[in-house]
């Protein structure tokens, strides 16, 4: 990506953390076209095969539970949330996630991750799932679903299949196929 030479200038000093140099704020309208940017960037045109992307199409983004990352008024990176069922029981599906190549390896990931699991926990939802890598994910409190509890509609590494409860007992007996929830219930 290309960001303006003082943007370029101010990013993160390697092993700087982002904490003090990185606002959040969940993904508005007007945010949507360059959040789509970077994710395109981050992961290609490859990313529409991905089992995850069965989950977000036909769906409607969760925008108040998805965030953006700003360093001076500049996206460097954004988390999407979406309503998903598995089996009956509502939840939120996480992802995409993704920073700008000059920002990563500060902790602008682990922030995005800590704020949209805690946006969801405050909206009342019961547990965050997600197909992703375990060693970004689980310092966050994700772990793997137990094998075959939950089911894809396609295939996954059942070690990518993470979830976070949001309560205790939270998932307790949720399992089954992993769906966009009809229109109706969106
Ligand atoms: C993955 C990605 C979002 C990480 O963003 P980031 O801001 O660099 O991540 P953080 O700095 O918060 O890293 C948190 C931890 O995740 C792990 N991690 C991050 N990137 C990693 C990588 N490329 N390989 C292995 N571990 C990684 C590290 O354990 C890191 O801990 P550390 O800070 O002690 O090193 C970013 O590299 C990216 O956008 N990649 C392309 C898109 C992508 O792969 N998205 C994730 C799909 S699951």
């Amino acid at each position: 990506m290309t960001l303006p030479s003082s943007t370029a200038e101010a990013l993160l000093h390697p092993r700087a953390r982002a904490d003090d140099r990185v606002s959040l704020a969940p993904e508005r309208p007007q945010d949507q076209a360059a959040v789509s940017g970077l994710i395109e960037r981050a992961f290609g045109p490859g990313r529409y095969a991905k089992v995850s992307e069965r989950l977000r199409e036909g769906n409607v983004q969760a925008l108040h539970l998805s965030v953006c990352a700003f360093q001076d008024g500049v996206l460097v990176g954004a988390v999407r949330q979406w309503p998903i069922l598995v089996g009956d029981t509502r939840g939120v599906f996480l992802g995409p996630i993704a920073v700008e190549e000059p920002a990563r390896r500060h902790g602008v990931a682990g922030l995005l991750i800590a704020r949209a699991a805690n946006l969801a926990a405050e909206a009342g939802e019961r547990f965050v799932l997600l197909v992703g890598h375990p060693p970004l994910f689980a310092p966050h409190g994700f772990a793997p679903a137990p094998k075959g509890q939950i089911l894809l509609p396609g295939p996954a590494d059942p070690r990518r299949i993470l979830w976070k409860p949001l309560y205790a007992g939270a998932v307790e007996g949720v399992g089954g196929l992993a769906r966009v929830p009809p229109r109706t219930a969106l």
